[in-house]
This record gives C-alpha cells, structure tokens and sequence, in this order.
C-alpha cells in the first residue's frame, strides 16, 4: 500500500520542497480575495502565532512523556515513529514558513528527504536516518524561532502573495501540525504499555438529554452553499463555496452509540453478508472483525464488553459515540438498521444551513469559533462524550455533536468541488481524489479546533479503523416529511 493510501488524514500529506514550482504557478484558489494586494494584517498575525504556539505545545506534550525508546518505535505499521512526526512537523514549518514564506534560507534542506511523507511509506519509517528525539526538538526549536521573525516581518519581495491573504500559509502549517498531533494520538492510542495520557472526563449530557430517545431530525428539501469561498485558513479542498440542492432526508440527531452498535453485534451482523459492501465482506472474513478495533470480550467477566484506551482498559460505555470503526462497518451498521450513511452534502446541510437566513454558518451553532460548552475537541478530554452531551452546540435542525466527539463516515467519495483549483500544491489535496478515499466529517475529540470547521474534509481509506472515526444514519424522508414541506412548513 502506498503511503498516500496509508494516509490517515490531510495530515500526512507532504508539501515537498520540490512543489515550490507549483505554488508560484499555481491558479489562485476560487473564491479567494484575490486582487493581488497585501493582506491587512494585525488580527490574523496574532490568530497565527497563537495557533502556532498551541500547536507546538501538544506536540512537545504528546512526546515529551514517553522515552527515547518508545518515541523511535513504531507502535503499529499504519504510524510512524512518534520521532519521526516531531521533525516532519519542523521540516514542514521549515519549508513554508522559513524558505516558501520567508527569506529563503531555511535550516535543515538536508532534511527534506528523510521527512518527506510522499517519498517514504510510514511502514518504511523506522529505517530512515531520522534525527534523535533530542536532536529533532532541538531542530523544530531552532525552526520556530527563526519563524518567529518571519511573522513579525513584511512578506519578503518575490513572495507569493496567495500565501500571506488571510496569513493562509501560517494557518496551513499550524493545522498541518495539529493535524499530525491528532495522528500521533491515534499512535498513542495504538500504543502498548501503561498510561501515559490523562485528562478529565467530558461533560455528561443534561438530565433530559439522558433520558429522551435521541431519534432523528428532519432536514427539508433545498437548496443551500456548501463548501466555502471566505474562511480565510479553510484549504483547498473545502473551495469555492457553491450551491447543492439536497433531498428532504432525515438524520440521526446523535451519533450511534456503542449500545447500539453492540445489538448489531449481537443481532449476528459481523456473520450476516446482507449488510454488507462486497468490499467489506470480504475484508470482515479476511480480518476476522466481530467488533471495533480495540475492543474485546472479558471473558471473566460474563463476556462484557471491554475496550482499551490510551493505556487503560475499561467496560465499553453504552451511551458514547461508536469510534474506531471502518467505513465498512459503518456501512454495513447502517443497512442493518434499514438507513443508510449520509452523503457528505446532507451532512453539510445538517451542520451549517441556516433555514432562517438560507446562510451556511460556519459551525453548527453559528460563526463562533468553538469553545468547551460547544463541542469535544481538542484532546481536551480522551473520549467522546455520552450522546446527547453539548446540547450548546445544536445545529438548527436539532443535530447535537456534529463537529467533536468523533469523525463521521459519510457515503460519499473524496471528490473535487465543482471549481476546484489546487493550492499551494497538487499533493495537498488533488492527489487523493477519486481514489477509493470516503470522506470523513465534523472532527474528533482529538482534533484541534483550528483544523476543524463545518466545511473540513477529511478522508481515509474504508477499511481504515486506526482513527477517530464514527458515524450516524440518515434515511430519505417519507411521503409526511415531503408534504410538510410542500406546505412550507418545515422551512
Ligand atoms: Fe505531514
């Protein structure tokens, strides 16, 4: 398997010194500011270097706790040595924000080779001649300080200019790490040994939330604008903004729990070809899946349930989110349960569209950037909260914990928007499109908040179960959904 396909995430994509060509040629990204003058800067500058320095300090806190040994080894052959990531990171920052966006020098070009995700396959990691853990922090040290200066400093003459509009560069390469933290999470959690991660318990729903059934919410038929043209540090993938009309359908209100996924267990699904994707059928009895990825059954203990996490084992809690399943399996869950995955679109409109105005939001709650009443991101805690939880954060059409908790599968193919133009590289993004990739929606508790919003898009393959990945149902809304709508009703 090739690296792209064992690619995780945008995360793991390479921005090579060797595609500076295309950035300079590239066509300017639809919908972007254009007009080729310099960006105001002041807020963005500040928005950067804090998204930068919050950045680092998960980097350094998902490293520093482990010792040189279990840095340098590979947990699992989907990751790479947690070493490794800790220089890429730098060697990224080097490239683009001290030699792209800077004065042209950077500090280790030697490096690139050997940081290169395109070039060399995570299994193949272990075996380069990667700097030491003390040597790559001192590295990504050395990098940042000279970055430092750079943001302080004018775009330098020759610069392209694309890369300052919005400081979209600074913002690029602060994802691009928070997106290998999240990488390296999923490391840590493949991990074997004792704990090494700790955080609080997330918020459990309110009392009501608790004891409703959670159901479906109803999305009515329409129009609405999906993908973005303004969100200056959205990537290329999630451009221009543009104009999808969408069925009436109906959406699981909640992400499907751990308790409901064990009755498809229990109802013989992992036995039962009529559930599943003939992909996945076979993968199931090749891989011998019955359950999750890290999940098992105590057999002291009556055959419950148990799961590891981070470290620590522990009875499956019924009422959290599914995760750590494949495309596959969600696919199959669902048509079991007689519904079917949400396209990406529907799961877009349910996220960001705005009956009252016909305006897509940028969050489900609304343009505010996330905070911990809104939603579960950040690593702030190490599992989802129970569904049901953050009722804060609600779409408009009743949705809860659409962006946190867990990734959610959609039906649909890593495609190009209509418009789309590759920026700053080919490699970020188009690369990857039409390539058997299924999109993934909304962030996990292990993404930060700066890599995610109601238009990111993430992708993996569909039998990939290593991430923080879950899903809810949909269905097409039935004849009395439609004829609300004629009424206009439910607009
Ligand atoms: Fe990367």
């Amino acid at each position: 398997m090739s690296e792209n396909a064992a690619a995780a995430a945008p995360a793991t994509t390479a921005h090579t010194a060797t595609t500076a060509g295309t950035a300079a040629t590239a066509p300017a990204p639809a919908g972007s500011a254009g007009g080729g003058s310099r960006p105001v800067r002041g807020a963005t500058r500040e928005r950067a270097l804090a998204a930068l320095e919050a950045a680092r300090r998960r980097t350094l806190a998902l490293t520093d706790c482990l010792d040189e040994a279990e840095l340098t080894a590979q947990h699992s052959k989907l990751m790479s040595p947690l070493a490794w990531d800790l220089a890429h990171v730098g060697n990224q920052e080097d490239i683009w924000l001290l030699r792209e966006a800077g004065t042209g020098s950077g500090v280790r070009p030697d490096l690139d080779d050997v940081y290169d995700a395109f070039q060399t396959p995570r299994a193949d990691r272990p075996a380069l001649p990667m700097l030491s853990p003390d040597a790559a922090r001192a590295y990504i040290a050395d990098v940042r300080a000279r970055v430092l200066e750079v943001l302080a400093g004018a775009p330098p003459e020759g610069a392209d200019e694309r890369l300052f509009e919005g400081d979209f560069v600074f913002g690029m390469v602060a994802q691009h790490e928070q997106q290998h933290d999240e990488t390296m999470l999923a490391t840590h959690q493949l991990r074997r040994g004792p704990a090494v991660l700790d955080a609080p318990d997330p918020p459990a729903p309110t009392s009501r939330a608790r004891d409703e059934r959670h159901g479906e919410v109803l999305v009515p038929a329409g129009p609405f604008t999906m993908g973005t043209s303004d969100e200056p540090w959205a990537l290329d993938n999630e451009r221009p903004a543009h104009t999808v009309e969408v069925a009436a359908f109906r959406l699981d209100a909640v992400p499907v729990t751990n308790g409901a996924y064990q009755r498809f267990i229990d109802d013989g699904g992992y036995r039962d070809p009529r559930w599943w994707h003939p992909e996945g059928w076979e993968y199931v009895q090749r891989a011998e899946l019955g359950a999750p990825l890290f999940w098992r059954r105590d057999e002291d203990a009556d055959g419950m349930w148990v799961r590891r996490r981070f470290g620590y084992t522990e009875r499956v809690p019924p009422g959290e989110p599914v995760m750590h399943v494949s495309w596959y399996e969600a696919d199959a869950y669902a048509r079991w349960a007689g519904r079917r995955l949400p396209t990406e679109a529907e799961w877009e409109k349910a996220a960001r569209h705005d009956p009252e105005t016909g305006v897509s939001r940028r969050y489900p709650w609304g343009d505010a950037d996330p905070d911990e009443g809104l939603a579960n991101l950040g690593q702030r805690h190490l599992r989802p909260a129970p569904a049901g939880a953050y009722a804060a954060g609600a779409a408009p059409c009743g949705a809860r914990q659409l962006i946190g908790d867990v990734w959610e599968w959609t039906s649909s193919d890593f495609t190009a928007y209509p418009g789309f133009a590759a920026f700053p590289y080919r490699e970020y993004s188009e690369v990857f499109f039409g390539d058997g990739y299924k999109v993934l929606r909304g962030g996990s508790f292990g993404t930060a908040e700066v890599a995610c919003r109601g238009t990111f898009r993430n992708w993996d393959l569909p039998l990939r179960r290593q991430i923080f990945a879950g899903f809810r149902t949909a269905r097409d809304a039935d004849a009395a959904d439609t004829g609300a709508s004629a009424d206009g009703n439910s607009r």
